[in-house]
């Protein structure tokens, strides 16, 4: 039963998403984005693309099988092997959905599918019988359907319809639209397609034009009742509609849109984190809702006026979203027993021994940095909680480095017990310790990417650093790592990331093959 009322919120972070480029989660990290997205309360997780690689399939199989309380959806062409394996990866999900997509405009046909009109209506029908013979809950894509003939894609969406597709989702694939117009192709289509009640009308909306959410609003206000997006907005070239965005829209200006989802907003902020440090795609500051600025209020004016009435110049409190603002929580003299309740508070529930970890980091930090804040907590916890094993350990780094000297790096790893030690010379301080590490490791990995955040704004503040590396120029591995000094930090990351690999070898799990969608 369609509630109209309702927004449905569609996640596609771990398939769309995961096809920016240079992203490349492995199993565990996309488990660790899936059962947050049930936290954050989403109606449906797009897990993967499982006829694209034996690691996609795996990791959409794991989704299904571990992930409850949600839907799980797999994307498959309009072609009965993908729709087999599709099925095959989602079959043990509590909600299992298959969702497949054949282009529709004429550009597509002509240069892309080579088929005519009436060929894609016959595949149309046939991939979606072909699906719900498996499952009764089939979404069925026109893809590019922003840049086709009306009248065609209203007879394929009907065609869609009658072969039993439960939800109809209409593509602006190339961000091509712009709102009034997309509102008007999703009122068109609620016009003219006979059934289209009986079915979710969803959009997913890109953002080459910087309007994914605009323009999926104003779907919603058209008629339109799914949202998919990706977390951070992340997905192919400019990306998907962000998620976060939609959500928050709906949530404050719910006077306007009239309309629920079943998103609990104080999750998104965890949420968005935890995607930019999987996928080493680090969020802008200016970004809305989750950059770091997003509620930092810098003029004397506002700062008078949040003073005074915190609604004169904020139109969301940072607390629903889950954001934790600078406040001094902890010293160096807070004991395990104050670190563990205001981690409770601050919604983290961690075992014993990611406890123990966590609480050896805060004293370390402690002793380097005055002032402790809840974002160097989150920060802290994060690290624990998102580490793979490792296989080495950064112990000490020394550095020698000038504008008239050769820059040296002595690093000293650990593994297994046993300290290992490297010195080497590079371009930077930073490639010293990159070059360090590959002699200790003998894996030799080129830096692709390396960008530092200040956690907080003051000097002793902890730097992160996310950096993407790859052995190959194939495959990559994004390493994060936090310290209040800098180069430790990078050369946590670095090998953060190397471990990343090792690991990823060892379970040989994440190998992904070609992205063809
Ligand atoms: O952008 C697009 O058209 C897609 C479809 C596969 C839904 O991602
Ligand atoms: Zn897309």
């Amino acid at each position: 039963m369609i509630d109209n009322n309702r927004v449905y919120i569609f996640d596609t972070t771990l398939r769309d998403g995961e096809q920016s480029p240079g992203v490349n989660l492995n199993m565990e990290e996309k488990l660790q984005i899936a059962r947050q997205l049930v936290r954050l309360g989403v109606d449906v997780i797009e897990a993967g693309f499982p006829y694209a690689s034996p690691g996609d399939f795996r990791a959409v199989k794991a989704i299904a099988e571990g992930v409850k309380g949600v839907s799980v959806a797999a994307l498959a062409r309009a072609d009965f092997k993908d729709i087999d394996t599709a099925w095959d990866a989602i079959r043990s999900a509590e909600q299992p959905r298959i969702h497949t997509f054949l282009a529709t405009s004429d550009i597509h046909l002509k240069h892309k599918l080579r088929m005519s009109r009436e060929k894609v209506l016959e595949v149309a029908e046939a991939a979606v019988k072909r699906a719900k013979g498996y499952t009764w809950d089939v979404e069925f894509s026109a893809e590019d359907a922003a840049r086709s003939d009306l009248d065609f894609l209203c007879r394929v969406v009907e065609t869609a319809i009658k072969a039993g597709a439960t939800v109809i989702n209409i593509p602006d694939t190339v961000g091509y639209s712009v709102p009034g117009e997309f509102a008007q192709f999703i009122r068109d289509i609620r016009s003219r397609v006979s059934g289209i009640e009986k079915v979710i009308l969803s959009v997913h909306c890109h953002d080459d034009l910087g309007l994914a959410v605009s323009n999926s609003l104003s779907a919603v206000m058209a008629g339109a009742n799914q949202v998919e997006g990706a977390i951070n907005g992340i997905g192919e070239r400019a990306g998907n509609a962000s998620l976060e965005e939609v959500i928050m829209a709906l949530h404050t200006r719910k006077d306007y849109f009239g309309k629920e989802t079943r998103i609990n907003t104080k999750e998104i902020y965890k949420t968005s984190r935890l995607v930019s440090h999987l996928t080493g795609m680090v969020i802008q500051p200016n970004k809305a809702i989750v950059g770091k600025n997003a509620f930092a209020h810098e003029s004397g004016i506002h700062q008078d006026g949040m003073l005074k009435e915190r609604t004169t110049y904020e139109i969301m409190n940072p607390i629903m979203v889950g954001l934790n603002q600078g406040n001094l929580v902890l010293g160096k003299h807070s004991g395990r027993h104050a670190f563990r309740e205001r981690l409770e508070e601050m919604g983290y529930s961690l075992d014993i021994e990611e406890l123990n970890k966590a609480f050896e980091r805060f004293k370390d930090l402690a002793d380097r940095k005055k002032e402790i804040t809840t974002q160097d907590l989150e920060v802290i916890v994060e690290e624990e909680i998102i580490q793979v094993e490792p296989v080495y350990t950064v112990e000490y780094i020394h550095i020698s480095s000038g504008s008239t000297v050769t820059p040296m790096a002595t690093v000293g790893l650990l593994k297994d017990g046993e300290n290992l030690k490297e010195a080497a010379w590079g371009n930077g301080p930073v490639d010293a310790i990159c070059q360090a590490v590959d002699r200790v490791t003998g894996i030799s990995c080129t830096l692709v990417n390396w960008e530092i955040q200040a956690v907080t704004s003051v000097t002793d503040a902890l730097g992160e650093v996310t950096l993407r590396i790859t052995p190959d120029g194939k495959n990559f591995y994004v390493g994060r790592g936090v310290s209040t000094d800098i180069l430790e930090a990078s050369a946590k990351a670095y090998v953060n990331g190397v471990n990343k690999l090792i690991r990823e070898k060892e379970s040989e799990s994440g190998v992904k093959g070609p992205k063809e969608v």
